[in-house]
């Protein structure tokens, strides 16, 4: 959790104060201000929205769960229950209680008093288009509705849904009541509204919002870690690596400096005094190497001005002294908290 709360979402009485801006296909409502809202639905209850269940229960939230499995209300509460010393050790919004779950038995029951509604359902295109429309149809109208697909695109999802303009993608990480991240999208029916409106949502809620403004499969995150996976893959599949050695190569490697500072600035700082140009300048012609099996993008004066200049605004001020200081800070207290600073101290 980025910056753990302490406080629970307002406790003033529920007010509606968002006027939604609607698209010719939604009916002109309101919908609570990010900041008032106090009911959250969840449905689907497996790892993710379980996961949900426990971060909007921390953050002081009244939650109701669907999940048709026959089992899963038992299974969530355990799953709320092994992640709460976690979260009360992190610090719990005012009012944070597991009393605070609702497990309903109906997906209409859950929603029907929700001022926003997370759909976490398996990972299949034809469910989904069904499962939003369904909760299109139960639940208030304006009512912001996000999905935490992995992948498919909002346009793909929403075509079957009387109001479509509600519904955005937020993409989380899991755990997601621990990783921060949350990725929001819209699709082509989606009002630049509803999007705003979740993005606003989530920060209120504690967690880390990136906005896109185009729909991706994949979204950002994905896309990296895909890129990832699929080399790992490869050099599985090729006999080149062992699991293992693919896993210790970036827990004790890149996985490192990943925790403090991303892919971009870590390579500016790869780049000395010269930072992410000289970088370029050095290792650019490695990108013909055949370093991996995905096709490196011609490094053109655009791309290579864009690297550049992103790593210049990402850095926010910072000399290349600071970063180097902070990056190394970093990857002390992440050494220690992983309980690796304890064993190379051992060793000596
Ligand atoms: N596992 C991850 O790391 C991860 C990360 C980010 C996003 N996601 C996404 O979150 C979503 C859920 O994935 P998961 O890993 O929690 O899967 P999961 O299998 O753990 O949980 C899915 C849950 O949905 C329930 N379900 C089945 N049919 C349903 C329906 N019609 N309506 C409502 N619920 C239904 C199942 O009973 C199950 O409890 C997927 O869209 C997935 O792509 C997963």
């Amino acid at each position: 959790m980025n910056t753990p709360e302490t406080t629970s979402p307002e406790t003033t009485p529920h007010v509606t104060t968002s006027p939604v801006t609607t698209s010719p296909e939604s009916t002109p409502l309101e919908r609570a201000s990010p900041e008032h809202v106090r009911r959250v639905a969840c449905v689907g209850a497996g790892v993710i929205g379980g996961g949900w269940v426990a971060h909007f229960l921390a953050r002081g939230y009244d939650v109701t769960a669907w999940d048709p499995a026959p089992d899963a209300g038992r299974k969530l509460r355990r799953l709320v229950d092994a992640a709460w010393p976690t979260l009360t050790s992190l610090g719990l919004a005012e009012g944070a209680s597991t009393d605070r779950l609702t497990v309903t038995d109906t997906l209409e029951q859950a929603v029907t008093d929700a001022e926003f509604v997370q759909e976490s359902a398996p990972e299949k295109l034809d469910l989904k288009r069904d499962l939003l429309a369904r909760l299109d149809a139960a639940t208030p109208p304006g009512v912001v509705i996000a999905s935490s697909t992995s992948g498919y695109p909002m346009t793909d999802m929403q075509t079957t849904a009387a109001d479509p303009s509600r519904l955005v993608v937020g993409h989380p990480f899991n755990p997601p009541y621990l990783i921060p991240l949350v990725e929001v999208v819209g699709g082509k029916r989606t009002d630049a509204a509803a999007v705003a409106w979740a993005s606003r949502f989530y920060e209120v809620a504690g967690k880390s919002v990136i906005t896109m403004d185009g729909e991706v499969p994949g979204f950002i995150a994905n896309r990296l870690q895909e890129a990832l996976w699929r080399e790992a893959l490869h050099m599985v599949a090729s006999g080149e690596a062992t699991v293992r050695d693919i896993d210790r190569s970036i827990t004790e490697g890149p996985g490192l400096r990943w925790a403090v500072m991303g892919p971009m600035l870590t390579f500016a700082l790869a780049g000395g005094e010269g930072g992410m140009a000289h970088m370029l300048d050095h290792f650019g012609p490695s990108l013909k190497s055949p370093w991996t099996r995905l096709e490196a993008p011609e490094l053109d004066k655009a791309l290579y001005d864009a690297v550049v200049a992103g790593c210049d605004e990402a850095a926010d001020g910072r000399s290349l002294a600071d970063l180097v200081a902070e990056r190394d800070r970093g990857v002390v207290d992440v050494l220690r908290a992983t309980g690796r600073l304890d064993r190379q101290e051992g060793s000596r």
